[in-house]
């Protein structure tokens, strides 16, 4: 295991700053909150924390509009109380990485005041400029991309909200700045970075404009109302052909070198991952990122067996061709930006199975996993019934689009607004059953709502208490996981892959081999694994059952799988 990274080994968990902890008070998450929680982070067993945003921000994208690179929200806290959550996070030997917005920044941050209050100020090409909006572009969250300025008399463009406008990087002195910003972290000792949607920050030379017969509000609505399997194909079509000139585009490497090459500055392995699935932007392995996500393996209604290993022959494929040390997968199924996993996986009937077979699907597939916080306790999307409660601005301007604009009823435009805007999978964490969930003190109202289930026992303090709950089920998995040698560093080799109920696999080291089973059906499942080539002659050593197995030992020849098991053993030799 010694040649791996830290990154390679780590089990990483998303904080989102806001909806985690409330330390003074306020309603509002910070770093006094945090630090009070780092033991239960630690004795949970992850190894490294993702931070969203934590930088002072007007908020018009809950943090991912940056108005100071260097600096602390002051919701949040301060400087100081950064480096004490830093410094007892590595205490608890857990490594901490940023977020890193490189796009755009806020149009609070000094750097857009100066560059919009004239054309011939210092900063008057960090941004993109135009003097008249040159295509019809949208903006991913609130219609047109281009923004009137009356100082300059001339439009921005901006990929996401007009309150982010897009940064120049053809501008050097903007690579200048922000490289500094990027080594003000690193020279505090953080571990690295999370970049966020780094596809947006180069745009087609030729300005082409997209071809889809419909603006962003219309395109969201239609994709509302789309059922037809040819509606929704269409309606696939028209999101990739609208943003298709908008991102993915030449350049990007040159930047992921250019910003690898400040990490490598540093001593201590610092790490990026990309908001990308991109296997491309991991270069040759040595030169670009670390790692990019594994978001193939979320784009889907259903986690199912075929899925999964249609999803890892082809990933796996592709960071083949990498030097065998750093293709490095790296797996999530939820974060601050989709419905959560309990949610957008359950079936309805099936949902605590289907999350805890989940769980255990990112915790043995090859690959770093990614746990977003709240999903060890089996949170789920909270509906918001009130526009006034809705934070998430892509979805009050969608609402206020729909009703105003197509004249469609508010309580129709306030089901869809709760569906598409993420403040359902961003709610406060649930900490105990008390007022507020132990989040804020019981007399404070919440940044947003809190997911009332935390009475019916989705809360720390309640599944802490309970042997049989998912918060115990999660601690146990990364116990096993982080004792497996193989699980976090054999190879992967898929057994029984015309299987539709269940996904099983090898995961295969010089000195150990492991077996998982995943029994994703209602189905209790004899299974026979004495042909499969690579472990015949073997015994299986059980290392974790989520249905209490009760025997140690199985019979390669009659293995038996409760429905919806979970199943890890050691495979080992007959003779030995
Ligand atoms: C990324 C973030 C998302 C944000 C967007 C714009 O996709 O994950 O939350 O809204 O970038 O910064």
């Amino acid at each position: 295991m010694s040649s791996l990274k830290w990154w390679q080994t780590a089990v990483f968990y998303q904080i989102y700053p806001r909806s985690f902890a409330d330390g003074n008070g306020d309603g509002i998450g910070d770093f006094k909150g945090i630090i009070e929680k780092l033991d239960y982070l630690a004795d949970l067993g992850v190894d490294a924390l993702w931070l969203s945003p934590h930088f002072p921000s007007p908020n018009w994208d809950c943090g991912y509009d940056i108005s100071d690179y260097c600096n602390v929200a002051p919701e949040y806290g301060t400087l100081d109380d950064f480096k004490t959550f830093l410094d007892e996070s590595h205490k608890r030997n857990i490594r901490v990485i940023l977020d890193l917005v490189l796009n755009h920044t806020s149009d609070e941050h000094e750097w857009f005041v100066e560059s919009k209050s004239s054309r011939d100020n210092p900063k008057a090409d960090w941004y993109v400029w135009a003097d008249t909006p040159p295509n019809n572009w949208q903006s991913c969250f609130d219609g047109d991309a281009w923004t009137y300025v009356p100082e300059r008399d001339q439009y921005y463009y901006h990929y996401f909200m007009k309150q982010q406008p897009d940064l120049n990087w053809h501008n050097p002195e903007v690579k200048k700045a922000m490289w500094d910003a990027v080594r003000f972290w690193l020279d505090l000792g953080v571990d690295g970075y999370r970049l966020d949607a780094i596809g947006t920050i180069y745009e087609d030379p030729n300005l082409t404009p997209h071809n889809v017969p419909m603006n962003l509000a219309e395109l969201r609505r239609f994709s509302d109302l789309a059922k037809t399997p040819t509606e929704l194909k269409l309606k696939d079509k028209y999101w990739h052909d609208m943003f298709k000139n908008q991102w993915g585009q030449a350049g990007l490497h040159g930047l992921m070198k250019e910003l690898r090459a400040v990490l490598d500055e540093y001593d201590g392995d610092r790490m990026l991952v990309g908001e990308d699935d991109n296997i491309d932007y991991m270069g040759n392995g040595k030169d670009e990122l670390h790692l990019v996500f594994n978001f193939p393996l979320m784009r889907t209604e259903h986690i199912t067996p075929e899925h999964v290993r249609k999803n890892q022959k082809e990933r796996l494929k592709r960071l083949d061709i990498l030097p065998a040390e750093t293709g490095w997968p790296c797996n999530t199924l939820g974060n601050h930006d989709c419905s959560r996993i309990h949610t957008r996986y359950g079936d309805k009937l099936h949902d605590a199975e289907l999350a805890r077979l989940n769980a255990a699907l990112v915790l043995t597939m090859k690959g770093t996993p990614f746990l977003y916080n709240g999903e060890e306790i089996g949170m789920t999307d909270y509906m918001l019934t009130d526009i006034s409660h809705v934070k998430d601005t892509m979805g009050t301007w969608y609402y206020h689009s729909i009703v105003t604009i197509m004249g469609v009823h508010p309580e129709e435009a306030m089901l869809r607004t709760a569906e598409m805007t993420r403040d359902k999978n961003r709610t406060p964490m649930q900490w105990s059953n008390n007022s507020n969930a132990g989040f804020s003190p019981a007399s404070v109202t919440t940044w947003l709502p809190l997911n009332p289930n935390y009475k019916d026992g989705v809360n720390v303090t309640d599944q802490e208490r309970s042997p049989y709950s998912l918060l115990n089920y999660y601690k146990h998995l990364l116990r096993v996981r982080k004792n497996t040698p193989a699980l976090i560093q054999g190879a992967y080799v898929p057994v029984h892959a015309a299987a539709k109920d269940y996904f099983a696999f090898l995961r295969v080291s010089e000195a150990q081999k492991i077996l998982v089973i995943l029994n994703f059906s209602n189905k209790r499942l004899e299974l026979d694994f004495s042909r499969v080539k690579e472990i015949k002659s073997h015994t299986l050593h059980t290392l974790f059952s989520s249905a209490d197995h009760s025997q140690k030992e199985q019979d390669l020849k009659a293995m038996s799988v409760n429905p919806f098991e979970v199943y890890i053993a050691e495979v080992k030799s007959i003779h030995a």
